[in-house]
């Protein structure tokens, strides 16, 4: 892989160069990363062996250069950061920058990506969609991948689409961990202790993620179907989750964050 750049170095950035790293694309002396008022950059170095440098030379040597640091800092980037943008792959995980923006920022880079990454990513267990301007080469593409296959799953949209994949994917982590507290807070209701229900919910919600993992082809409907026997425990307790319907609640909630991301980006 040709060298990167990295202007962020804190979680997402060190996710990203850590899974890379683990790939045996590249090697640490091929990144460069740099960082903001804090160590993160200098720490990020410590532990990986990757190069620090400052803001307005981290692009220089680097094909591709990766905007990870937060959506606010964006006006705060050095202009000889920006100006070194030129003619190179831009990848921004920054949430809620839509690409008129960041092309605005770096006018003559040959790509940008506007990637919205969730946080599994931080342990590689991500989904991140991701849209371009204009469309890649097969080359930048096949890169693109490799480089936000380091948060895990990647998957390529049409830019419109990104709210609402911000509403399901993006927040979707935040709606399973209510989930699974929710969950917890049911068992202790029926007389277990906090630390056993805890246990329970943590282990259902992981397994059952797993057997999904395990069998892509078959729909979460049909696993569903598969623990359910007629007259049974679970079919009495989906009755209530259909009664109260949870699916027009996901609804809502996933429209309600599709529509905040709109206004947040707009
Ligand atoms: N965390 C997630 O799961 C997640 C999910 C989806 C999208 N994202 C997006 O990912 C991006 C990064 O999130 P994060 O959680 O990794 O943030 P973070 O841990 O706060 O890291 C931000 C990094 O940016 C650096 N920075 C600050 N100002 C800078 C400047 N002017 N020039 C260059 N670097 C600068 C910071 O350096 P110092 O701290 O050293 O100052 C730090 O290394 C955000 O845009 C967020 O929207 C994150």
């Amino acid at each position: 892989m040709k060298p990167l750049a990295f202007v962020g170095a804190g979680r997402m950035a060190s996710a990203m160069v850590e899974g890379l790293l683990r790939t045996d694309k590249i090697a640490p002396g091929a990144i460069t990363v740099c960082g903001g008022a804090d160590p993160t950059a200098r720490q990020l170095s410590e532990r990986t062996g990757v190069k620090v440098a400052e803001p307005e030379t981290v692009a220089d040597g680097a094909d591709f250069v990766i905007l990870a640091c937060k959506p606010q800092q964006l006006p705060d980037l050095d202009p000889g950061l920006l100006a070194a943008l030129d003619g190179k792959a831009v990848i921004s995980i920054l949430a809620g920058v839509p690409l008129r923006k960041l092309r605005t920022a770096a006018p003559r880079a040959r790509l940008i990506v506007r990637a919205m990454p969730n946080t599994p990513g931080q342990i590689g267990a991500g989904i991140t969609a991701y849209a371009t301007d204009p469309e890649p080469n097969d080359e930048d593409a096949r890169v693109t991948a490799e480089v936000l296959g380091a948060l895990g799953e990647v998957i390529a949209v049409a830019e419109p689409d990104l709210d609402a994949v911000t509403g399901l994917s993006g927040s979707g982590p935040a709606y399973v961990f209510e989930f699974t507290a929710a969950l917890r807070e049911a068992g202790i209701a029926q007389g277990l202790s906090r630390r056993v229900a805890d246990r329970l919910a943590r282990a259902t919600v992981l397994g059952a993620a797993k057997l999904m993992h395990a069998a892509p082809q078959t729909t979460p409907e049909e696993q569903r179907d598969r623990v359910t026997s007629p007259g049974g425990t679970t079919e009495a307790g989906l009755r209530v989750l259909a009664a109260r319907d949870l699916r027009a609640a996901l609804k809502e909630t996933v429209a309600a964050a599709t529509r905040r991301s709109r206004e947040l980006g707009a």
